[in-house]
């Protein structure tokens, strides 16, 4: 499946990332990650060592010139919309843990909507990804709604907001769900993070009229730690990989209802 994680800042997109690529990894499923928030911390999530260099794919500045037919650092009116991507997974990606990671990195010009060369070449790239592989891709997203009118979730299969039990997130999953149905998403599932009690769960699904939730990850000491010591969250302890491996039997079926 080709999944979109989104959700408002902070409430768990990175870490459900990271545990649901494990989840895949254990039971034998190839990854692909794609880090497409700009304030990138995935890689960190997963732990690959500080040291290991990972190109951010925005700031090839000369090839996306090339690519697009535009001179680096020149205003571009005119330039390809559809740039060739194809070698960029192999020579961009970094393997971790059985894991694949791309970076896509920050797009510094223009705001919502941005029509420059590097979107251009971030868009078709994404579409390359999510059509041409024949792995698991996980795109890790910018928080809130302003991106998606920029296209960063593509040809997704399913979008999954991620919600804590409060009202503010589950607004914005309302609002990621009526953007999803506009920009031709046709799933979207939300996963409860952070819940602490069976009145949580319950207030989440109780709140959450006309979304589908596909599972609870609560609140764990475990992810908690990791993210204060860094390190595999290939087994947080407790009953979290559990409860992401529920998530995932949920998403296999929708998968397969496909
Ligand atoms: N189930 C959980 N139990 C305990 N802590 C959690 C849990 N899920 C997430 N956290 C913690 O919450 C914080 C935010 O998580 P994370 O970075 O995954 O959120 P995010 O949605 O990706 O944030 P951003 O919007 O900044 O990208 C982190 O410190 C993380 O360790
Ligand atoms: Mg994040």
């Amino acid at each position: 499946m080709k999944l979109a994680v989104t959700g408002k800042g902070g409430v768990g997109k990175t870490t459900f990332c990271a545990l649901l690529s494990h989840a895949l990894i254990k039971k034998g499923h190839k990854v692909l990650l794609i880090d497409a928030d700009p304030d990138m911390n995935l890689a960190t999530v997963i732990g690959i060592p500080e040291e290991t260099k990972i190109t951010p794919i925005v700031e090839l500045k000369e090839l996306i010139a090339e690519r697009t037919g535009v001179e680096p650092g020149k205003p571009a009116p005119l330039f390809k919309m559809n740039p060739r991507v194809d070698d960029i997974p192999d020579r961009f990606c970094v393997s971790h843990n059985g894991m694949k990671l791309i970076v896509m990195g920050t797009i510094r010009s223009g705001g919502g909507g941005c029509a420059c060369p590097e979107n251009a070449f971030l868009k078709s790239l994404l579409s390359y990804l999510v059509v041409a592989t024949d792995e698991w891709v996980i795109l890790d997203m910018e928080a809130g709604i302003e991106h998606l009118g920029r296209g960063t979730a593509i040809g997704v299969d399913c979008m999954i907001v991620v919600v804590e039990p409060n009202r503010t997130s589950i607004e914005t999953a309302d609002r990621i769900k009526r953007l999803a149905g506009e920009i031709g998403i046709k799933r979207v599932l939300l996963v409860g993070n952070k819940t602490e009690t069976k009145e949580e769960r319950e207030y989440l699904s109780k709140h959450t009229e006309g979304h589908e939730i596909i599972g609870f990850l609560d609140i764990s000491d475990g992810i908690r730690n990791l993210s204060r010591t860094g390190g595999s969250f290939e087994d947080p302890g407790g009953r979290s990989m559990q409860q992401v491996d529920l998530i995932l039997e949920q998403l296999t079926a929708v998968g397969a209802a496909k």
